[in-house]
């Protein structure tokens, strides 16, 4: 592979909104950007095609990252593949020297690579055990539905699966590893496909479960918070964050991170002084579009996994960081 022919470290994969990522971050020569979230590397081998800047690329997963050494040598010096959660992206650049970047993009989620994988057990249309650790390390899926209690199970399938009927899985589950333990995917799948009805937009019911069980194991929610607060250190006055979600449960916390970060969270009562948050008066965002882009329908026809995307755009203000005043998302 050529540098003119590079588009990822894996050609097979399609890089979700890729041109608007780029275009909002706008590379351009001698700058400094962090793809959080390096998968196939589509995003990083985008930005660096488009101007002479540095990509440092991040991903949690040992295993994808080490496929972007091809990529390391097409561009050299110019990417730095760094291990680690994006969570730490401003103490995992800070150790390479870096300072402040001119743009992060953040693209949510697993790859296709990782779900296709069936030893990573990301999947329930193929078997393979039941992991679902994008780190291979920490607790996984199977020491999950093992041990916790029905009522826990419940509650997280409802709150991270947003699955209607999630006490009548969760009661499911607890019956059936009484006969013996889950260590198997599709195993979970069928015993949650024979409590809940395919729907009428045929997404399949172990759906929502197993979305649940990924976002538990790899904790990517609270990545995602700590993500946004780290990308809030790192960036430089000027900097560009684009972060891509694909489902209402990170869209939300992006959205709610933007709106008080730029200060158009309401206030908790209109009794209140304006000045009780922080938030609302020291803007370190601005939000470059109101509502989230999502992709055309040429790219959904081309890349169904795109239907669900949605994009936010800000751009980092010159105000002090708030994570240290707030402690949190305000
Ligand atoms: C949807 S893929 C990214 C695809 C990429 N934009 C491309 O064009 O090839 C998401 C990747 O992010 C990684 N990932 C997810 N959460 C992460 C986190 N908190 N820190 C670092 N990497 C993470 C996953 O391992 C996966 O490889």
């Amino acid at each position: 592979m050529s540098k003119a022919e590079a588009t990822s470290a894996r050609p097979d994969h399609i890089p979700v909104l890729l041109n608007e990522v780029v275009k909002a971050l706008g590379p351009k020569e001698g700058g400094n950007y962090v793809d959080g979230t390096f998968g196939a590397g589509g995003y990083t081998t985008a930005l660096l095609k488009t101007a002479e800047c540095v990509v440092w690329a991040i991903d949690r997963d040992p295993e994808t990252l080490a496929r972007g050494e091809v990529l390391a040598k097409l561009f050299p010096g110019r990417l730095h593949l760094v291990q680690g959660r994006f969570g730490d992206m401003a103490e995992l650049l800070s150790d390479q020297d870096v300072k402040a970047v001119d743009g992060i993009a953040l693209d949510l989620g697993v790859s296709s690579m990782q779900i296709e994988d069936r030893s990573r057990g990301f999947s329930f249309l193929r078997d393979g055990p039941l992991d679902m650790r994008m780190e291979r390390s920490g607790r996984s899926a199977a020491d999950i539905v093992n041990t916790m209690s029905e009522k826990e199970l419940a509650d997280i399938i409802l709150t991270y699966g947003e699955e209607r009927h999630a006490r009548r899985v969760a009661r499911a589950i607890v019956e059936a590893r009484q006969d013996r333990p889950f260590s198997r995917t599709l195993r979970l799948a069928d015993v949650i496909r024979a409590e809940v009805r395919r729907s009428h937009d045929g997404i399949d019911p172990a759906t929502r479960t197993f979305q649940a069980l990924r976002i538990l194991v790899n904790d990517e929610l609270g990545e995602l918070e700590r993500g946004l607060q780290s990308a809030e250190r790192l960036l430089r006055p000027g900097g560009i964050l684009a972060v891509v979600s694909f489902h209402s449960l990170e869209d939300r916390i992006v959205k709610t991170f933007l709106k008080a970060r730029s200060g158009m969270a309401s206030r908790p009562s209109r009794h209140a002084p304006a000045s009780l948050s922080p938030a609302q008066n020291v803007a370190t965002f601005t939000a470059l579009s109101r509502r989230p882009i999502t992709p055309r329908d040429a790219e959904t026809t081309k890349n169904p996994r795109a239907r669900s995307a949605r994009l936010r755009i800000a751009e980092r203000t010159s105000a002090p960081c708030l994570t240290a005043v707030t402690g949190g998302l305000a």
